[in-house]
């Protein structure tokens, strides 16, 4: 995986300073086993044959230079933005082909991921979410990420959601569960929320999102369509 990193880091032409902080960003995240598992593209291909942690990793290194490349980010904070991005796909298990049905369709992949997201985020990498500020930027973050796609609002129940770690987010301590809830329904449109993320840290991650989705990864309308569906067929 460091190899990997260092060859993406060379493409998107960082610095021997950037690499330092970037890896000193990253290191903590990256080594944790459920990381680990979702960067092999076998076992959790996101786009295509792009692996779910390669993908995260991307979307944090254009996260990491459009904030050092302009002016107009320099009110963001740059670690919180590279954490943002390298929780905001987090969700539970790899969704292409999982043949798991949903009952309703706003429930499927596309609309609920960032909410499995950000439960895995808080329960394996707690020591981010510890400063109530700190954590209400990052979860607002990664259950905006899909603007101007929307996305589920989460419920004080959430058995209606049909996410994949309902008894994960259940042990959730009372104070991220509001900080989800709340989020997740600003702007809310019956059981959808379409709302950008209320912090700029957020909004980058998002525009970097799409950038390294739209630019290098989703090769086709097919690739596109099943990102909400979930289903893909390989040629
Ligand atoms: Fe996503
Ligand atoms: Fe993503």
């Amino acid at each position: 995986m460091i190899d990997d990193i260092i060859n993406l880091l060379d493409n998107y032409e960082f610095d021997k300073e950037e690499k330092e902080e970037f890896f000193s960003f990253i290191i903590p995240i990256i080594s944790h086993e459920e990381f680990v598992k979702r960067y092999n593209a076998l076992e959790y291909p996101h786009h295509d044959n792009i692996s779910l942690g390669y993908h995260i990793l991307s979307d944090a290194m254009v996260t990491y230079k459009l904030i050092k490349n302009n002016d107009k980010y320099q009110d963001a904070d740059l670690k919180t933005a590279v954490i943002i991005a390298m929780f905001h796909d987090l969700y539970e298990l790899p969704w292409q082909n999982s043949k798991i049905k949903t009952k309703y369709f706003t429930n499927k992949h596309g609309f609920r991921h960032p909410i499995e997201a950000v439960i895995n985020a808080i329960t394996w990498y707690p020591e981010y979410f510890k400063d109530n500020q700190t954590a209400r930027i990052i979860i607002d973050g990664i259950i905006h990420h899909m603007y101007p796609f929307p996305v589920k609002c989460a419920s004080k129940d959430m058995e209606k959601l049909e996410i994949n770690n309902l008894k994960v987010y259940k042990q959730l301590l009372p104070k991220y569960k509001n900080m989800i809830i709340d989020s997740s329904n600003r702007n809310r449109i019956l059981s959808l929320s379409l709302s950008k993320s209320k912090y700029l840290e957020g909004r980058i991650v998002s525009k970097a999102d799409k950038q390294v989705s739209l630019g290098k990864e989703l090769k086709s309308i097919n690739s596109l369509q099943a990102c909400i569906t979930g289903r893909i067929r390989y040629k």
